[in-house]
C-alpha cells in the first residue's frame, strides 16, 4: 500500500502527545455522543441491538478460534502417531509427498499474488473514498464503515478490472484509526492509496512515485463527487475523472451533505444513473460499498442495466418488490401475486414489472 508518512513526534514529547491523543479521543467521544443524541428512539434501539449482536459475534469467533487451535493440535498428534507406526521407508515417502503438496500450494499462492499485482498495476480508474465524516457518525456507524471498507477491498480484489482506491483524511483518528487497528493486514492491502489530507487536496508527493503523484496533482477539475442528490446524471464513466464517494453512514439523517460539500469545494458532482431501474425505486441512496461495487462492475460490463442487476443486493430488490406489491391495484387476481417475493423478483425484472403496470 502506498502511504503518506505521518510526521512522528512520539520520541520528542511522548507525554504531550499522550495528552493530545487523550484530548482528541475525548473530543471524538463528545462528537459521537452528539451524533447518538440525534438518533430517534427506534434508531437507538436498533443500534443497541447491533452492538449486542457484535459482542455475541466476537465471543463466538473467539470460541471458534480456540476450537480450531485444539483441532490443529489433535491432528498434529494423530500424524505423529501415524508416523511412529510406519517403517522408515514409508515415513520417508510420506514426508516427500507432504513436502511436494506444500510446495505446490505455495507455488499456487505465489502465482495468484503475482497475477493480483499485475492486475493492480494495470488499474487506471481512480476512485476516492472521502473519510472526512467522523464528526457525524456514531461509534456503531464507524464500525459499519470499517466493514464496508472491507467489502470495497474484497470487491476491488475480485474485480476483473480493479481500480486505484484512494482513502483521504487518513489522519489517524476515528474511522481511519479503526481501519488500521481493526483490520489485520490493512497496511498490506493492494491497490489502496492512503492520504493524510482531506479533500480538496493537492497531494504531496510523499510516498508516491512521479507517475502516481501526477494522477492527483492539481487535478481538482477532474474530481467528481458522487451524490444521490445531484441534478446531474453520469452516463459513462470517464477514465480521466476521479470519482469521490462520501465515506459515511448516516441512515439518511444528513440529506444533501455531499452535494453541499462538493458545491462548497467548487468541484463537479453527479449521481449514478440508477433511478430508472425498477429495483432501485425504493431508495436511490446507496451505501458506500454498493456505490463502489456499481462503479467497479460498470467498468467491466459497460452496461448500466447489467451492472445494477449484478451489484444490487437481493435484499434491496425484494424491498422494492414489497413496496410494489403494496402499491398493486386491489383488483389484481391472486394468481398474479407472487407467493415468494424474493424469488419472483430475483427470477427476472420483467416478472416484477408486470406487477404494477
Ligand atoms: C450512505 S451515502 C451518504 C448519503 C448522504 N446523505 C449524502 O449526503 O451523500 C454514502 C455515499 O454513497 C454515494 N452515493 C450513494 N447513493 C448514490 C447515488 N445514487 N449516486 C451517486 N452516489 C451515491 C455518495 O457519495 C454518498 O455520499
Amino acid at each position: 500500500m502506498e502511504t503518506e508518512s505521518m510526521p512522528s513526534t512520539a520520541s520528542a514529547v511522548p507525554e504531550k502527545q499522550r495528552e493530545k491523543e487523550n484530548e482528541d479521543k475525548k473530543d471524538e467521544r463528545d462528537k459521537e455522543g452528539e451524533a447518538f443524541a440525534l438518533l430517534s428512539h427506534r434508531q437507538r434501539k436498533k443500534m443497541k441491538r447491533m452492538l449486542f449482536n457484535r459482542a455475541e459475534k466476537l465471543s463466538r469467533k473467539e470460541k471458534e478460534k480456540t476450537e480450531r487451535k485444539s483441532n490443529r493440535l489433535k491432528r498434529k498428534g494423530e500424524i505423529n502417531e501415524m508416523l511412529l507406526n510406519m517403517s522408515t521407508d514409508e515415513r520417508e515417502a510420506w514426508r516427500k509427498e507432504a513436502f511436494r503438496k506444500k510446495n505446490e500450494k505455495l507455488k499456487e499462492v505465489q502465482k495468484k499474488e503475482k497475477e493480483m499485482k499485475e492486475k493492480f498495476a494495470k488499474a487506471k480508474q481512480n476512485i476516492v473514498i472521502d473519510l472526512d465524516f467522523d464528526d457525524i457518525m456514531t461509534p456503531a456507524e464507524k464500525q459499519s464503515m470499517v466493514k464496508q471498507m472491507r467489502i470495497c477491498y474484497a470487491v476491488n480484489k475480485k474485480a476483473k478490472i480493479s481500480t486505484r482506491l484512494h482513502l483521504t483524511s487518513m489522519n489517524g483518528k476515528g474511522t481511519s484509526r479503526d481501519l488500521r487497528e481493526k483490520i489485520d493486514g490493512f497496511e498490506n492491502w493492494q491497490g489502496i492509496y492512503t492520504h493524510d489530507n482531506s479533500l480538496p487536496f493537492e497531494i504531496e508527493r510523499r510516498g508516491m512515485t512521479d507517475n502516481e503523484a501526477s494522477i492527483f496533482f492539481k487535478r481538482k477539475k477532474d474530481l467528481v463527487y458522487l451524490t444521490a442528490d445531484s441534478p446531474f446524471e453520469i452516463s459513462t464513466l470517464n477514465e480521466n475523472d476521479i470519482y469521490i464517494i462520501g465515506g459515511f453512514i448516516d441512515r439518511n439523517r444528513h440529506k444533501m451533505k455531499t452535494l453541499n460539500k462538493a458545491e462548497a469545494l467548487g468541484i463537479r458532482h453527479a449521481r449514478l444513473p440508477i433511478n430508472d431501474f425498477p429495483q432501485m425505486k425504493s431508495s436511490s441512496v446507496l451505501t458506500v460499498n454498493q456505490c463502489f461495487e456499481i462503479l467497479v462492475t460498470q467498468l467491466e460490463m459497460n452496461d448500466w442495466k447489467q451492472t445494477i442487476e449484478r451489484s444490487v443486493p437481493r435484499r434491496k430488490i425484494a424491498a422494492a418488490a414489497k413496496e410494489k406489491l403494496a402499491e398493486a391495484p386491489k383488483t389484481m387476481t391472486a394468481s398474479k401475486i407472487p407467493i415468494n417475493v424474493d424469488k419472483a423478483v430475483v427470477d427476472g425484472f420483467t416478472d416484477y414489472g408486470e406487477l404494477s403496470d
